[in-house]
């Protein structure tokens, strides 16, 4: 087995497509990667979540560790065998799950003592424990344990924030087990501005990490903040290793990240959204609870090769969810995570072909267009 590298096969302007290849497979970049917060893309079976061609998934140490357990989970064979992926995963640290728990957490300079949202008892995570959980949980890769707070802030806040999660980052270091093909990511952070950012790469590479991560974007400072800090951020990244921009997007948010440099992205959004009825397309969102589609004969897209799009109709899938029926939210989630993949596909092939510009207007000028 090969170590954990990142191999580019072309570029267009700012953007990359390569291989990322890892102790359990390669995967095609750029990628999205389902959120499997529990253990489980929610809604999906392993089995569908594969024919939509994803190649990575994502797990949450915060989630897992409070249920079933980290111990539990590596007794019954990691979290792949526990789940049925044997294929990549990559598992937060829990700092930013942590955050959004707000007044159930309290931060000190080694870690954060916390409630559990399920019962309320008391953990706590530190960068060397939250580590430790990723390894128990087998993770291909690992991130550091970071702090993220939310935007906007005072700058001195969330410069004391960076200067901590960068500490975090030289102790998640020291706690990593390097093994054959498996992998750490830095997470830089630093808010908006291009100072911090940069204070926080150049700490993040000192260390020296096999992949880069950006944290603390998509936390409330709007697309246009985010696509500028990405473009003063991602070029002092090292450009022979993997990036990864956290918890974004919108198709929108990932056509532009990949224009920007990234290579990696997750985001609750197609899951979430299937959920509640929403259905991504390349003509925009629909809302299949609406009137306007219960006598709907047409697949919910023509091109899509999903389970819902080739078996069923949009009447079909809108009655589903006015009767509160299971089936819905599972075949609107496949639909979702199979667009997303498919979107991937597209940029992936236009940086090959040198036409990622056109490519994105014309993806662009698609969602404005609604459904037919
Ligand atoms: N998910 C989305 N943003 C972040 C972040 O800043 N840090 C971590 N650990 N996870 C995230
Ligand atoms: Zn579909």
């Amino acid at each position: 087995m090969s170590a954990f590298h990142w191999q580019q096969q072309g570029t267009d302007g700012a953007a990359r497509a390569g291989t990322l290849h890892t102790a359990h497979g390669d995967v095609s970049t750029p990628t999205f990667m389902p959120v499997g917060t529990v253990g489980t893309v929610k809604a999906m079976t392993m089995d569908a979540v594969r024919s939509t061609g994803a190649g990575i998934v994502l797990g949450n140490t915060y989630h897992l560790m409070l249920r079933p357990g980290a111990e539990r989970v590596a007794a019954l064979g990691g979290l792949h065998r526990f789940m049925d992926w044997p294929g990549p995963i990559l598992t937060d640290s829990g700092g930013f799950q942590v955050m959004s728990l707000g007044a159930l957490r309290k931060l000190d300079a080694d870690g954060v003592t916390f409630r559990s949202h399920i019962d309320g008892s008391k953990h706590r995570l530190t960068p060397e424990s939250s580590t430790r959980i990723q390894h128990l949980l087998d993770a291909t890769i690992t991130m550091c344990f970071d702090e993220c707070p939310a935007l906007p802030a005072e700058d001195e806040v969330i410069a004391k924030s960076m200067r901590l999660s960068m500490a975090w980052a030289a102790r998640s270091r020291e706690a990593f087990v390097a093994r054959q093909g498996y992998a750490q990511f830095g997470i830089v952070q630093g808010g908006t501005s291009t100072q911090l950012r940069a204070e926080s790469v150049a700490a993040l590479r000192g260390i020296g990490f096999e992949g880069y991560a950006i944290g603390g974007l998509a936390v409330g400072e709007g697309q246009a903040l985010m696509f500028s800090t990405l473009e003063a951020t991602v070029p002092l990244l090292p450009a022979d290793r993997p990036r990864y921009l956290m918890g974004v997007g919108t198709p929108d948010d990932l056509v532009g990240g990949v224009q920007r440099g990234i290579d990696m992205f997750d985001c609750v959004m197609p899951t979430r959204a299937g959920r509640t009825a929403r259905a991504y397309t390349a003509q925009g969102q629909m809302n299949l609870r609406n009137a306007r589609f219960a006598d709907d004969a047409a697949p919910l897209e023509q091109d899509c090769d999903c389970l819902a799009c080739t078996r069923h109709s949009r009447a079909y899938l809108h009655h589903l969810f006015r009767a509160g029926e299971m089936l819905g939210p599972m075949l609107l989630t496949w639909h979702n995570i199979a667009y997303y993949q498919r979107l991937m596909r597209g940029l992936r092939s236009a940086i090959v072909e040198g036409r990622l510009d056109a490519h994105a207007a014309a993806l662009r000028a698609g969602w404005q267009s609604g459904p037919p």
